[in-house]
């Protein structure tokens, strides 16, 4: 079975919809640990009342031997970011290449980095939504594998935005691990493959 570490740094309600996700059997993955730079992140609670070992670290300080042990200890072949407000360093990004997932809040490659729902609302943007990719050294950067949208209204603020992002990202993350783990997606110079073929543009996931 594919082992996962998990990385968190607030909520952890995406760490929330995958554990439940592998409980229903849609992901076939174990999540080996779940690791935060934050000590008080509500995440970590979900993570120990589902038995999941829970580390914290420190990112003032290298950290790649603490991840690389944890890897080569529980044989992880996949690292999930679920809203870990960290940049990871490039000695991480370059090591685990390829194995590395992330949610971004945004239709990406609009709206990089922080507080997407704002500047959506700034931008007067129609349409904002959600995309999982592959995580390389640039921010929010690496390929995308597949994307949700949600239509902006005229009375949306950042917390309705955010709770209409969110939904999408519940159905998005587990799809984009199902095929990571099922082998059907794949990073190779870069880019996306999705069984073999390069993805010219992201999937786009229709609710
Ligand atoms: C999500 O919106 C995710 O896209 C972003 O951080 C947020 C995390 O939310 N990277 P949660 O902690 O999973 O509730």
């Amino acid at each position: 079975m594919t082992k996962s570490i998990i990385f968190i740094s607030g909520n952890g309600s995406n760490l929330k919809n995958i554990i439940n996700k592998i409980n229903s059997g849609f992901i076939n993955m174990e999540i080996v640990a779940v690791v935060s730079n934050n000590s008080m992140a509500k995440g970590l609670e979900i993570a120990r009342t589902n038995n999941i070992d829970t580390i914290v670290i420190d990112t003032e300080k290298p950290y790649l031997a603490i991840i690389k042990d944890l890897v080569k200890k529980h044989e992880v072949s996949l690292l999930i970011l679920a809203g870990y407000m960290k940049i990871l360093p490039e000695y991480i990004t370059d090591e685990f290449r390829g194995k590395i997932l992330n949610i971004h809040p945004s239709l990406l490659p609009k709206h990089k980095g922080l507080n997407t729902h704002k500047k959506v609302l700034e931008s007067n943007d129609s349409s904002h939504g959600a995309s999982v990719h592959f995580v390389n050294s640039e921010l929010d950067g690496g390929a995308v594998i597949i994307q949700g949208q949600v239509n902006v209204k005229r009375d949306d603020t950042e917390e309705t935005l955010k709770e209409k992002v969110h939904k999408i990202e519940y159905e998005i993350y587990p799809i984009a691990i199902k095929w990571f783990i099922e082998k059907h997606i794949e990073l190779k110079n870069d880019k996306c493959l999705f069984d073999g073929e390069v993805l010219e543009c992201p999937i786009e996931h229709i609710l």
